[in-house]
Parts: structure tokens; C-alpha cells; sequence
């Protein structure tokens, strides 16, 4: 009988040991096909996915062996918790195994709109010698504002100082006397005086009923005409025809997205855009962050099925 079930593009080490003690199906494109899932989920006693298998009700329901879902990866949003812990199912994840790399993306950004790497890159390629046209930003002296001070915020907050940045954080779960915030000399505010004093907004928020939409004409509105704003959290937070007409009118000078609404996207205006960067989705996309992850996740997975307590779970079910 098959054990383990992997529905998504995870693959290394840590399966291959994994794959020597238990029999694991991997099905790369599975998440493609809801149907499909349906059909066979009922066979495992653990699945592991990334972002992109939607693990809702049904899947659960359908899933009657399913003991633990691992999900390689931080965000929540594709598996349907409640309903795993309604139905005894163990949920685990990897809170903090890709969170530099994330923040390294996001920092490769803001380095990139302040000097404007990707269009002269681009420019350049083509036989041009536009010195004038580069003109960049110093970040030194320059206020990062952090929404979102999570982990990932916290060590894209942690670089930014190093560049000799004043950092301003919002996130409506932790108090001003936060040591993580102490530590960086940060200054907590509402997100309507972070976006009027900051000259980045990096955007570290999970999706949720809450940030859905958060970022908006409002807020663009708000932000100074020379801000750019960094997206490497969940795409939702953003609207992104509100987007296209800040960066379109000058509201904000520039904008990063590594992820979006839907994914993968439609082209449509957004990718129309000179002032704005796209990247697929690939904050966690490192070899050292996979390598972490799928290891982590795996392990908790072998921990569940040899009957022992997961490290990361994210519910609480009772012991079968
Ligand atoms: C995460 O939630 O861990 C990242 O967005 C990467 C991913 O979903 O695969």
C-alpha cells in the first residue's frame, strides 16, 4: 500500500531518504488536475504539496487514510485548516526554513528599483549607452517601511538597516515593546503613517480575509511619488488594477512583484509596465531554502507516520 503521496514539484535528498523507508508517489503536475486528486488521495496516509495544491474540504473528505498533510512552505492559504483538524488530519509546515531567502529577494529588489538594474539591463542589451537615463536613488539615510513583522519582515528589515535605512513597521499582531522591533530600533505605526514616511513598502503579510485587498487606490494614494513598493508575501494583499494606475499616474514611483493575485497570471497591464518588476513566484527558490524545507518537511511527515509528534504542526488533532 502506498504512504505517501507528493503533489507538487518536490524532489532532493530528503525525499530519496525519505522514499527508502516508506512508499512515496510523486505526481509532479497533480495539482493540476483537482479531479485527479480527488480520486487518489484516498489511497495515502500523508500527502506533501507546496502552494499550489488546493487542499480544501473535499480533498479532506475524500482523503479517509490521510493522516498528515505536509505542506513544504510557510503560507497557509491553499489548505483548508479547520477542516483538516475537524477531520483529524495533521497539518505541518516550514515556518521559518525559506524566510532569508524571501527577504534576500526582497532586498535584491529594492536594490534593483533603486537603481534601476532590470531597465538598464534591458536597455543596455540592446546596443544603447543611456547613462543619464539610470539615474539612481542612494537607500542610505532612506526609511524602509516593513508591513507585515514576521520573521521575513524581520530579517528584511535587519539587511535594509545594514544599508543605514530607518525602519518602520506595521503589523497590527505585536506590541511596541516587541524585542524583535527593540532590536532594530524600529518604530511600530499605523499603515497609514507607514505608507505617508516610507520610501519602500515591502509587504510581508499572509493572506487573509483581513489583508485581502489592503493594498489599494487608498493607500497608493498615500504613498510619496518617489516610494516603490515590494510584494514577495501573497499576491492577494495587492489590487492590481489599483496598482497599475499608481504606477501608470506617478502615485508611486515603482513597484516589485514576485507574487500575484492568480497564479499563474493572465498577461495583462501589469506586465505592459516599465516600472515594475515581475518574478514568478520564486522567493523561496533557492537551493539552500528547498534543501531546508523539503528536509524539514519530510522529516515531520516520517516523524507522523512512525507515530511520533510533528516539530511544526499547525493544528492540533488527537492522537488516532
Ligand atoms: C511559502 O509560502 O512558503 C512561499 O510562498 C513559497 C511557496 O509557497 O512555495
Amino acid at each position: 500500500m502506498p504512504d505517501i503521496l507528493i503533489s507538487e514539484n518536490i524532489i532532493g535528498a530528503a525525499v530519496d531518504a525519505m522514499s527508502s523507508r516508506f512508499e512515496v508517489v510523486s505526481l509532479p503536475e497533480l495539482w493540476k488536475n483537482p479531479a485527479e486528486l480527488l480520486r487518489r488521495v484516498g489511497d495515502f496516509r500523508a500527502l506533501i504539496i507546496r502552494n499550489q495544491t488546493n487542499v480544501n474540504a473535499a480533498v479532506l473528505e475524500a482523503a479517509k487514510k490521510l493522516v498528515v498533510v505536509g505542506r513544504a512552505g510557510v503560507g497557509l492559504n491553499n489548505v483548508d485548516v479547520a477542516a483538516a483538524t475537524r477531520a483529524g488530519i495533521l497539518i505541518t509546515s516550514t515556518p521559518d526554513q525559506n524566510a532569508i531567502s524571501v527577504a534576500e529577494l526582497a532586498i535584491g529588489m529594492m536594490i534593483s528599483m533603486a537603481r534601476k538594474i532590470s531597465a538598464a539591463d534591458e536597455d543596455t542589451k540592446k546596443g544603447n549607452w543611456n547613462r543619464q537615463r539610470f539615474f539612481g536613488t542612494e537607500l542610505y539615510g532612506k526609511t524602509i517601511g516593513i508591513l507585515g513583522a514576521g520573521k521575513i519582515g524581520f530579517l528584511t528589515a535587519s539587511r535594509a538597516q545594514a544599508f543605514g535605512m530607518k525602519v518602520l513597521a506595521y503589523d497590527p499582531f505585536i506590541s511596541k515593546d516587541n524585542i524583535l522591533l527593540s532590536e532594530l530600533n524600529a518604530e511600530l505605526v499605523s499603515l497609514e503613517d507607514l505608507l505617508e514616511r516610507s520610501d519602500v513598502v515591502s509587504c510581508h503579510l499572509p493572506a487573509t480575509p483581513q489583508t485581502a485587498g489592503l493594498l489599494n487606490a487608498k493607500c497608493f494614494a498615500r504613498m510619496r511619488p518617489t516610494a516603490t513598493l515590494i510584494n514577495t508575501s501573497r499576491g492577494e494583499v495587492v489590487v492590481e488594477a489599483d496598482l497599475v494606475a499608481a504606477l501608470k499616474t506617478g502615485a508611486i514611483a515603482a513597484a516589485a512583484l514576485d507574487v500575484r493575485a492568480n497564479e499563474p497570471p493572465m498577461m495583462g497591464e501589469l506586465e505592459a509596465l516599465p516600472n515594475l518588476i515581475l518574478t514568478p513566484h520564486v522567493g523561496a527558490f533557492t537551493h539552500e531554502a528547498q534543501d531546508r524545507v523539503t528536509k524539514a518537511i519530510c522529516e515531520d511527515v516520517c516523524r507522523v507516520l512512525d507515530g511520533k509528534a510533528a516539530m511544526n504542526a499547525v493544528n492540533r488533532v488527537s492522537a488516532a
